[in-house]
């Protein structure tokens, strides 16, 4: 399953990518933009599967920012009713293999019927044991910070926290991915070297590998050029390499 080049015990745990370049390659190909989002989501599954079948344990894709709502409606209308269906088609897939997925983001802003089948999807696959998939719609790292000093402040206000307390931990504790270890590898596709507003808390650490190859283009033969790349890395965490005099 896992390819021969690949170590077993140096694979990340934890794989966010940002998956960018859905436009570009349609627009390659003579298509509109929106058939670039839907091929997207056929590399979206295969990915998970990929991640899945090979012993890592958490992949967090970035599917919608708090800045694309700046798109023309049409892309952002396609891309809320593209998120239900597939949704709505992948559900019993998700939890016959076991995937515990979970949306990140101000999700109340999303459609209701989005909202409402994210809510059941979380709710019916919230005990599966398999692979944790984090889904982020409308994500933006900088007001998941905000929401967490709101809500730190608004507990400090009524007496219930310390400030002098208030660590790192209390920080991670209030973030959408509380409880889930930080991204060891972040992808991103399309060839862009920036993080777009993307786990600036949790990408602290993070291994960043860029590849030119466009969102839906992403297969098999990427992801394992991507934990290539990650194997190759040398983590030092602020430290010194123990290997080298
Ligand atoms: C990423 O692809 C998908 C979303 C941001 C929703 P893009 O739509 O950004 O594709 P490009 O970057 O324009 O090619
Ligand atoms: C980042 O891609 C957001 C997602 C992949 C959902 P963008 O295409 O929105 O990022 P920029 O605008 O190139 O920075
Ligand atoms: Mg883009």
């Amino acid at each position: 399953m896992l390819p021969l080049e690949l170590n077993p015990d140096r694979l990340p745990q934890h794989v966010a990518v940002i998956m960018d370049g859905n436009g570009r390659w349609a627009a390659a190909r003579g298509l509109p933009r929106v058939m670039g989002h839907r091929a997207g989501v056929e590399a979206l599954k295969s990915t998970l599967r990929l991640c899945s079948d090979w012993g890592i344990s958490s992949l967090t894709a970035y599917a919608f920012s708090t800045e694309n709502w700046s798109r023309p409606g049409d892309e952002v209308n396609f891309l809320m009713t593209l998120f239900e269906r597939v949704l709505q088609a992948e559900l019993k897939a998700l939890e016959a293999e076991q995937v515990r997925i979970r949306f990140l983001g101000d999700l109340d802003q999303l459609p209701e019927k989005l909202q409402r089948l994210i809510a059941e999807a979380t709710a019916c696959t919230a005990a599966n044991c398999g692979i944790h998939f984090n889904v982020c719609t409308n994500y933006g790292g900088r007001r998941e910070l905000v929401r967490a000093a709101q809500n730190l402040a608004r507990r400090t206000a009524k007496g219930e926290l310390d400030p002098d307390t208030i660590d790192e931990n209390s920080i991670a504790a209030e973030l959408f991915t509380a409880g889930e270890n930080d991204p060891d590898l972040l992808i991103r596709t399309s060839g862009e070297h920036r993080i777009s507003n993307f786990l600036l808390w949790q990408l602290a650490y993070a291994e960043i590998h860029v590849t030119d190859v466009c969102w839906p283009d992403f297969n098999a033969e990427a992801l394992k050029t991507a934990l290539l790349d990650f194997q190759s890395r040398n983590r030092r965490f602020g430290g010194l390499d123990p290997t080298t005099p």
